[in-house]
């Protein structure tokens, strides 16, 4: 029958790319209108091939294993994970590591798909720790990183990557498997029944319908972890990249940590200003987003009016914190993080900032650019590479003049 056929989706997701598989995003207004938390319909899908089918009666037998270099391989049902593990819920923000690449694209075509900024949303995600899980199983010593497995059938197999294993096995990573986003059990397109959740990293190593942890000694040597997710040197074209394959099995050109980003959710670019009688007086409020990697705080966000001239500093505003500081029962994973936590960012923020109409109206654009608190900065310009991923040079909205 028709791909994906069982998957239910919201007709304001703008597809990216061919009927299927799906890859979308929500218009950035609509995106941020929404909030905080974003409503699991709306959220960003980025899929590789078809959704697999669970039936209703089937979610708690959906299984996992956990082999490779571990004392006790083991098998686990979704229901032994409800029942045999804690389960701690935290709002946790995904990032596709192809965000804003339409930009680049702009500016020199890349081997990807054009993402506006809306390859972005946030969740209330609810599961085991993962490190829980793989603390069962007894990993050995000689355990570096951690393998993940999908369940759908790819033309190049299993959709796969890895990570650190000291980055699993660290609670202030906050690294979790999720069978429910927003309270609600996950949606076909999300991963139903059961994901990986890795805050801070790119979206990729998230892996949904999971079905497989391989703890091993090397990275993984899945496709897709070798041909996607990565930052080849700028020099490296489409056509040097087929041809000489090293290119991509250096590991080092793979990237983990979300690099800082933002974007101006208003004014659209598509918007028109209405400027009244008295445009010094009348305020216009620009606003968007901001997100950094590692589990890193942005610490300040700025706007210029005058192509990077002078800056001036927006308000910050950071949700997450709500939850952090909620009642010992419904802290934030429980309460299991240490103190450094406070300052861990997995989310991300908005910001905003109130500037007379005139300004705009006399500026030629509006450009944003956040910074975190290791003094990570988004630069003017844009790092170019093949794949068209981590654009976060500074995100800019042109103002045009109407006659
Ligand atoms: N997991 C599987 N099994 N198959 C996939 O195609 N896509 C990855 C990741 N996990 C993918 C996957 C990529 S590239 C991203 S950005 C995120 O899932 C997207 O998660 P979302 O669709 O829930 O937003």
């Amino acid at each position: 029958g028709t791909p994906d056929a069982h998957v239910p989706r919201d007709p304001r997701l703008i597809r990216l790319t061919g009927v299927h598989p799906l890859n979308a995003e929500t218009p950035l207004s609509v995106l941020f209108d929404s909030g905080f938390l974003t409503p699991p319909e709306l959220f960003f899908v980025r899929n590789h091939g078809e959704v697999p089918e669970v039936l209703d009666e089937d979610v708690l037998d959906w299984d996992i294993t956990i082999e490779g270099l571990v004392e006790n391989p083991i098998t686990l049902t979704l229901r032994q994970i409800l029942s045999d593990f804690e389960q701690i819920t935290a709002p946790i923000t995904l990032v596709c590591a192809g965000n804003r690449r339409k930009e680049q694209n702009q500016i020199r075509k890349s081997q990807g798909f054009s993402w506006g900024a809306g390859g972005v949303s946030t969740s209330l995600f609810t599961g085991p720790v993962l490190a829980d899980i793989i603390r069962a199983a007894k990993p050995l010593r000689s355990a570096r990183y951690l393998c993940m497995e999908g369940a759908e059938a790819l033309p190049n197999g299993k959709y796969g990557t890895s990570v650190r294993l000291t980055q699993v096995m660290d609670p202030n990573r906050g690294i979790m498997l999720a069978h429910k986003m927003n309270g609600e059990p996950l949606s076909p397109d999300h991963g139903r029944p059961l994901r990986v959740v890795v805050p801070s990293m790119i979206g990729g190593r998230s892996v949904k319908w999971l079905k497989k942890l391989i703890l091993t000694e090397g990275p993984s040597q899945n496709w897709y972890h070798t041909y996607d997710n990565r930052v080849l040197p700028t020099m490296v074209t489409p056509e040097m990249s087929k041809l000489d394959k090293n290119w991509w099995t250096d590991e080092r050109y793979a990237i983990n940590d979300l690099s800082i980003n933002s974007a101006i959710a208003y004014p659209a670019h598509d918007e028109k200003l209405v400027i009244g009688p008295n445009p010094e007086k009348e305020k216009y409020s620009i606003r968007g987003y901001a997100y950094a990697g590692a589990g890193r705080r942005i610490t300040r966000v700025e706007i210029s009016l005058d192509k990077g001239q002078s800056w001036n500093l927006a308000e910050v505003s950071y949700p997450e914190d709500l939850y952090r500081n909620a009642p010992e029962d419904t802290m934030l994973f429980g309460g299991r993080l240490d103190v450094s936590w406070r300052d861990t960012c997995l989310c991300w923020i908005f910001w905003s900032l109130d500037v007379p109409v005139s300004s705009l109206s006399n500026a030629e654009d509006i450009v944003v650019r956040a910074m975190d608190d290791s003094m990570n900065i988004q630069p003017r310009d844009t790092y170019w590479s093949v794949l068209g991923m981590m654009h976060n040079s500074w995100f800019r909205i042109a103002i045009r003049k109407e006659a």
